[in-house]
């Protein structure tokens, strides 16, 4: 154990049971199941799915089964992986634009793909994009310090800072010619994606066209044009000067190659990969840095040991503070126990199979809910309570690695794990070092699950400066 773990280590446990919806004493019949999946999916889970292993039952239409037994989500994410695949209804709600990117993509191209891309996100690779981060956050500081004693909406501005962070880690010499432009139109696309339109609920084949992909398509088509313009530009430059390229992620993903076969990815397979990278990676960093401000806000103990960690490390070099800002980490991790931004994981099994001593047809749809899981009586002490020494030394060790999954698991795990969480570190650490966030008065904090798991309404918090500096 680090010194600075020992040192977080005698903090007092917090009582502080951040708001969630309370649990249906029993499941709820079709209707209404129907009709909370609608309003806010949060609401339909029961008592029952957070005290049993596994719970059958669901949608009149499919045999669903929600699994919180870590050993047999370990069986369906990694040991017997291959017999599922992931539902159609969020690939087709994901497939504009990211068809052929690592997040939809399945079978053979996946394999090659992901194989391709690991060195992207190699652990040095990340590193490397601490600077990269440090400046992102170090521009909403420098915004927010003309904002002393405002109010704001933190989830915007968390939003707005995580696109920053992909767009000079991805494009580290700029957008091309038309930047905010470009930036309008990535903001109304990615509106666009992650709604859930009725025709993918009613399965309607691709050909048919979505009305909401439809209403925005000249959007699309600028940007898209504009990210292959981009890429153009930097194949040119690396065939004449390859040297003075940025070792941006952009140059990485042109220059990759699959280390079986020595192939490139096609020019449709980097713009896939460039736009699934913005989709999976904005909106979920974005959520989890908002939910830590939020908890960090009600629970004054741990805020002033984050305030005190951040002042003492953050001169260090950027490359060493995933290791120091631990008390920082261990905010981050809870925040991400008690509000995963992904809230379901959904999986549809190909051939029959058994999980904790239920049996699967073919067809059946396998629910596995981090939310649920996370707070889950038979896995955890106090689970609706927000305490981060549950990730502090020997405690860390102890979760069961299926039994805590912000991120997934098995061969399909999160590929942008270690940059969203030396992300979301290094800004929680810069926010906190300059600022203290307070509720902005009359606010009624309430997680709704839209896609991400954010605050229903925004966050409005009120911003005061630390620190002359
Ligand atoms: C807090 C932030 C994030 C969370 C909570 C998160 C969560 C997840 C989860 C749960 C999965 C697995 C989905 C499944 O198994 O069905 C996943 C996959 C993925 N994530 Fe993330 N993610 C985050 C940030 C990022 C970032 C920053 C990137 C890229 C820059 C990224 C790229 C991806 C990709 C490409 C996949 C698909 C991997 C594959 O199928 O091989 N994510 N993410």
């Amino acid at each position: 154990m680090s010194l600075s773990a020992a040192r977080v280590l005698d903090l007092p446990a917090s009582s502080f049971q951040p708001p969630a919806p309370p649990p249906q004493p029993k499941p709820l019949g079709a209707f209404r199941l129907i009709a909370s999946l609608w309003r806010n999916p949060l609401e339909c889970w029961a008592q029952d799915h957070f005290d049993k292993p596994i719970v059958i039952g669901g949608l009149p239409f499919a045999h669903v089964v929600l699994v919180s037994e870590p050993r047999a989500i370990e069986h369906v994410l990694l040991d017997n992986a291959g017999n599922y695949r992931k539902d159609s209804l969020q690939r087709r709600v994901l497939s504009a634009g990211l068809g052929h990117g690592l997040l939809s993509a399945e079978g053979e191209q996946w394999r090659v793909q992901r194989r391709t891309v690991a060195p992207v996100f190699a652990r040095k690779t990340i590193m490397d994009f601490a600077p990269h981060m440090l400046a992102a956050a170090a521009a909403l500081v420098a915004r927010w310090r003309r904002q002393d004693g405002v109010s704001l909406d933190v989830a915007a501005a968390m939003t707005r800072l995580t696109l920053d962070v992909l767009e000079r880690t991805i494009f580290s010499d700029g957008l091309g010619r038309a930047p905010e432009e470009f930036r309008l139109a990535m903001r109304t696309y990615f509106d666009t994606i992650g709604r859930i339109d009725p025709f993918d609920v009613l399965g309607l084949p691709p050909t048919v066209p979505r009305f909401a992909h439809w209403r925005v398509r000249s959007t699309l088509r600028f940007f898209e044009g504009a990210i292959d313009d981009i890429i153009a530009t930097r194949r040119r430059r690396l065939a004449e000067e390859p040297d003075a390229v940025a070792k941006d992620i952009l140059t990485l993903l042109l220059n990759a190659l699959d280390p079986e076969t020595g192939n490139r990815m096609a020019e449709i397979e980097v713009r896939s990969n460039i736009l699934t990278f913005i989709a999976a990676g904005h909106e979920t960093t974005a959520n989890l840095l908002t939910w830590s401000l939020f908890l960090l806000s009600q629970a004054p103990a741990w805020r002033e040991r984050v305030e005190a960690e951040a002042e003492r490390e953050l001169h260090a070099p950027p490359a060493s503070l995933g290791e120091r800002l631990v008390a920082t980490r261990a905010v981050i991790d809870e925040a991400a126990r008690l509000y995963p931004p992904i809230a379901a994981i959904s999986r549809v099994a190909l051939g029959p199979d058994e999980l904790a001593g239920t049996k699967l047809k073919r067809g059946s749809l396998v629910v596995i809910a981090p939310y649920v899981l996370h707070r889950h009586r038979l896995l955890w002490r106090d689970p609706n309570t927000f305490d981060p020494t549950r990730f502090l030394g020997e405690a860390r060790h102890a979760i069961d690695r299926y039994a805590y999954i912000p991120f997934g698991a098995g061969a399909r795990t999160c590929i942008g794990s270690l940059f969203a969480l030396q992300e979301a570190t290094l800004v929680l650490a810069s926010i906190v070092k300059n600022f203290r966030l307070d509720l902005a008065p009359g606010t009624a904090v309430w997680p709704l699950l839209r896609v991400t798991l954010r605050p229903a309404n925004g966050l409005p918090m009120v911003i005061t400066r630390r620190r002359a500096g």
